[in-house]
C-alpha cells in the first residue's frame, strides 16, 4: 500500500487542519443548541430504547461511516438517552452541570494530549497541576509544604488515604500487605460515610470488615462517643486501628461530622486522619461558609472533588496531603524505560496511577478565572436557594428530616403525598426534575441537592410544583 493510499484511509482519525476547524466549528455551534434545548426538555431520558439499541446494533465497525453524520448521531444521543446533569432542575447526586472553563480545559488537553506519569514529559502540565492542588490543600489551612494531586475521583482519593495510612502506621505493609501487622488493620468510617469505603477495604487487602461502621448521633453525624468506644474493643480484641475517616458533607444528607472532636481523638489514638469532603469541602472557597468546615485543616489527608461542587467536568478528584514523602513511599517504584524517576516531580511515583491525563487544567482555569470569589458564590448561591426550598416545602406541611449547612435536603412528605418512592418516580417519570428517594436516620426520605450554577428560584418554584402534582 503506498502512502498516499494508507493516508486517505486514516485521514478521517487524522484529518487536515482545514477539516478540524470545520468540525470543530460544527460542534461549537450545536453543542450550546444541545445545552439550551436539554435545559427546556425532559431531565431524564426521552429515547425509544428498543430503536436507540437497534440502531448502535447496525454499528459493526466494516464500513466506514461519515464523520459529519457520527457527530450529530452522538449528540442526539447524549441529548435524548441520559439523565441531565445540565439541566438546572436536576437536584441528584453531586453531578455538576460543568463550568465553561473546565469544558475548554479538556478540549485544549485533548488537543495535546500530554502524558503526566512523569514531570520530564509535561513539566508545564505538572507544575499547574501541582501548583492549583496547593492552592486548595493551603486554602483547606493544610500546610504550605503540602502536596497533592488530581484523581479519577474521590474513591481513589479515599483509596490513597488508606493506603498512606496503612503504610505510616506499619512500613511493612508495602511489601507483606495486611500479614504485616499483629493483628487485623481496622479504620473508622460512619455508617452514613460514603460506602466506596467498603470496596477500597475490599481492594486494599483488609477486607470488607476493616472498615468499622461507626454509628451516627441521631442527625446523621459521626458519634465521637461510639467512635472512642469501638477503638477501645478493637484494640482489646487485637486489631490495629489505622485510620479514621471523618466527612465533611455525607452522601446522604450533607451533614458534617464533627471534625475537630475526630482530629483529636485521631491524635490521641496516634492514627491517621482523614477527611472526606468530595463535595462539602467547596465551602473553603466562600469566606462566610467556610467555618462550617473548622477542623479539616488538622486532618493528615483530604479528598475533595472538583467534578462535584468545584463543577469541573468528571471526573476530577483530588487527594492533598500535609505529609509530602508518604506518597512516594507508597506509590515509588523504579524502572528502566520510564525517562526519570524522581520521588519530588514524578507524578507515576507519587500517585496510584501511571499514565495520567492533564486533569488540573479543569480546576486551575476554572479558579483563575472566578477567583475564590466566583467560587464562594456558587456555593453560597446553592445554599440560598437550598434555604428558599425548604421555607416553600415547610409552608406545605413537609417535614425537614437534616439539618445540613450545605444544598442536601431531606425531607419526608406530609399525609396524603403517598410513599417517598413513588413521589420520586412521578417526579422523575414526569420528566420535570430529578430527585432520590433514601433513608435517613431510619427515615423514609426525599433527598434534593443542588449543585447547579445557573439554578434559580423559578427552577425552585417549578420542583415544589412537581413535588405535589398528581399527588
Ligand atoms: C462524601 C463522598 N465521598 C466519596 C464519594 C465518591 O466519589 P466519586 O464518585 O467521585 O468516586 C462521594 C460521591 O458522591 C461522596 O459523596
Amino acid at each position: 500500500m503506498s502512502d498516499q493510499q494508507r493516508l486517505s484511509r486514516t485521514s478521517v482519525l487524522f484529518p487536515t487542519r482545514a477539516e478540524r476547524e470545520r468540525l470543530d466549528d460544527f460542534l461549537t455551534r450545536e453543542l450550546p443548541r444541545a445545552n439550551e434545548r436539554v435545559a427546556q426538555g425532559s431531565v431524564v431520558p426521552t429515547f425509544n430504547l428498543a430503536a436507540f439499541k437497534s440502531e448502535l446494533a447496525g454499528f459493526d465497525f466494516q464500513a466506514p461511516r461519515p464523520i459529519d453524520e457520527l457527530l450529530s448521531w452522538s449528540i442526539a444521543q447524549l441529548e435524548h438517552g441520559v439523565v441531565h446533569m445540565t439541566h438546572p432542575r436536576y437536584f441528584g447526586l453531586f453531578n455538576p452541570a460543568p463550568t465553561f472553563p473546565a469544558e475548554c480545559a479538556d478540549r485544549i488537553v485533548g488537543a495535546f494530549n500530554p502524558q503526566l506519569a512523569t514531570w520530564t514529559t509535561a513539566p508545564a502540565a505538572v507544575e499547574i497541576e501541582a501548583h492549583v492542588l496547593n492552592a486548595v490543600a493551603r486554602r483547606a489551612g493544610l500546610p504550605p509544604e503540602s502536596v497533592g494531586h488530581c484523581t479519577s475521583g474521590g474513591t481513589e482519593a479515599n483509596f490513597t488515604a488508606l493506603n498512606c495510612a496503612l503504610t505510616r502506621s506499619n512500613p511493612r505493609f508495602a511489601t507483606d500487605g495486611a500479614r504485616a501487622f499483629s493483628g487485623p488493620p481496622v479504620f473508622y468510617i460512619s455508617r452514613e460515610s460514603h460506602l466506596a469505603w467498603l470496596k477500597i477495604a475490599h481492594q486494599s487487602g483488609i477486607g470488607r470488615t476493616g472498615a468499622r461502621l461507626v454509628a451516627t448521633d441521631g442527625s446523621g453525624r459521626l458519634d465521637a462517643h461510639a467512635l472512642t468506644t469501638a477503638l477501645r474493643e478493637d484494640r482489646a480484641r487485637g486489631c490495629v486501628p489505622v485510620m479514621i475517616v471523618a466527612t465533611a458533607g455525607t452522601t446522604n444528607a450533607g451533614m458534617v461530622d464533627p471534625l475537630e472532636h475526630c482530629a483529636q481523638i485521631a491524635r490521641d489514638e496516634g492514627v491517621w486522619y482523614h477527611v472526606d469532603a468530595a463535595w462539602g469541602g467547596a465551602l473553603i472557597a466562600s469566606d462566610r461558609l467556610r467555618g462550617v468546615l473548622a477542623g479539616i485543616e488538622r486532618a493528615d489527608s483530604i479528598t475533595i472533588d472538583a467534578h462535584k461542587w468545584f463543577a469541573t467536568t468528571m471526573g476530577c478528584g483530588m487527594f492533598m496531603t500535609r505529609h509530602a514523602t508518604v506518597l512516594s513511599t507508597v506509590f515509588h517504584v523504579s524502572t528502566t524505560f520510564m525517562p526519570s524517576n524522581n520521588v519530588n516531580l514524578d507524578p507515576y511515583v507519587t500517585t496510584a496511577q501511571w499514565s495520567r491525563r492533564f486533569l488540573g487544567l479543569r480546576l486551575f482555569l476554572s479558579l483563575a478565572a472566578a477567583g475564590w470569589v466566583g467560587y464562594g458564590e456558587h456555593v453560597q448561591q446553592s445554599i440560598e436557594l437550598m434555604a428558599l426550598l425548604k421555607e416553600k416545602l415547610a409552608a406545605q406541611g413537609w417535614t425537614i428530616a437534616n439539618d445540613s449547612p450545605l444544598a442536601v435536603l431531606c425531607v419526608e412528605p406530609p399525609p396524603g403525598f403517598g410513599d417517598v418512592r413513588s413521589i420520586a418516580t412521578r417526579v422523575i417519570t414526569s420528566g420535570r426534575a430529578w430527585i432520590a428517594a433514601a433513608k435517613f436516620e431510619g427515615r423514609d426520605i426525599i433527598r434534593i441537592c443542588l449543585t447547579h450554577g445557573e439554578a434559580t428560584a423559578q427552577n425552585i418554584t417549578e420542583l415544589v410544583k412537581a413535588l405535589s402534582a398528581g399527588k
